[in-house]
């Protein structure tokens, strides 16, 4: 594999975690960002003891200016070929509250969806400048269903994956790969809060490593697992109605 220089944001646990480690081989630049010191040291840590050079970044990407502030400054030292916008907040709902608070579901907007916006456009600009790159975005198979449970959570992940589409048509002419990752359940700290069944739940590594194979094959989308594409496909046939009736009564 050439040496690359990759940067993942949410790496210091759950999916971002185990895409740095998937990408961490002798050679390659890993730029890790995320907030909880101890988590993040240990992720860069173990890519490290796998041959990667790794550099942290520590902040709370709700701080837009200074993220892309920062995205900009290490980009210009250090050019990025590749880009996970992996970070990522849930945002399950209690039952027992009537609606989510206005407070939650901006920290939900920003994370999700503001931030990796955001910081794509910028990168997509210099890479297309520089003669290309990839960004990957994850995104959520919730994007697909208008969540009760999650209702501004879906709405960003709805959100990431038009824009997704929409980029990667814009970016193509400039050799500017994007790549959409619309997880199911994958066993993280962000599932394990949400209460509900998690039918074909991965572990983080596992999805990881498909999400990373088809990362380098310059995959436009990917859904993991594989089973939940079958169950999106089945659902797009079904009367929106009939999902809303469903949905109303999980
Ligand atoms: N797990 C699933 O079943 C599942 C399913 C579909 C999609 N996804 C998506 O996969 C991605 C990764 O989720 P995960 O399951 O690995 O969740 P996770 O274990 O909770 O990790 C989330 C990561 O995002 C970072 N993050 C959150 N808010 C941040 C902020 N304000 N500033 C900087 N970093 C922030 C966290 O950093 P700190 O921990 O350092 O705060 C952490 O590294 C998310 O985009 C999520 O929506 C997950």
């Amino acid at each position: 594999m050439s040496a690359k220089t990759i940067l993942i944001t949410g790496a210091s646990g759950g999916l971002g975690a185990a895409l740095a480690r998937a990408h961490a081989h002798t050679g390659a630049v890993l730029l890790l960002w995320g907030r909880d010191e101890v988590r993040l040291a240990q992720t860069a840590s173990e890519c490290r003891a796998l041959g990667a050079d790794c550099r942290t970044g520590l902040f709370d990407i709700r701080d837009l200016d200074d993220m892309l502030a920062r995205l900009s400054a290490q980009d210009i030292e250090t050019p990025i070929d590749l880009a996970i916008f992996n970070a990522g907040l849930g945002g399950s709902v209690s039952k027992d509250a009537i609606a989510e608070t206005p407070q939650k579901s901006r920290a939900t907007a920003e994370v999700n969806f503001v931030a990796p916006v955001m910081g794509a456009n910028l990168l997509a600009e210099a890479m297309a400048r520089r003669g290309g790159g990839q960004i990957v975005l994850i995104g959520s198979i919730a994007e697909s269903y208008p969540l009760p449970m999650a209702p501004t959570y879906a709405a960003t992940k709805a959100g990431l994956a038009m824009f997704a589409e929409a980029l990667g048509i814009r970016m193509a002419r400039h050799k500017v790969r994007v790549t959409l990752v619309s997880p199911g359940f994958i066993d993280t700290a962000m599932s394990r809060q949400v209460p509900q069944a998690k039918p074909f739940l991965m572990t983080a590594d596992a999805a990881a490593a498909i999400i990373t194979r088809k990362i380098a094959r310059g995959a436009r989308r990917i859904v993991v697992p594989w089973q939940f594409a079958v169950i999106r496909a089945a659902s797009n046939l079904l009367p929106r109605v009939l999902v809303r009736a469903i949905l109303g009564r999980a």
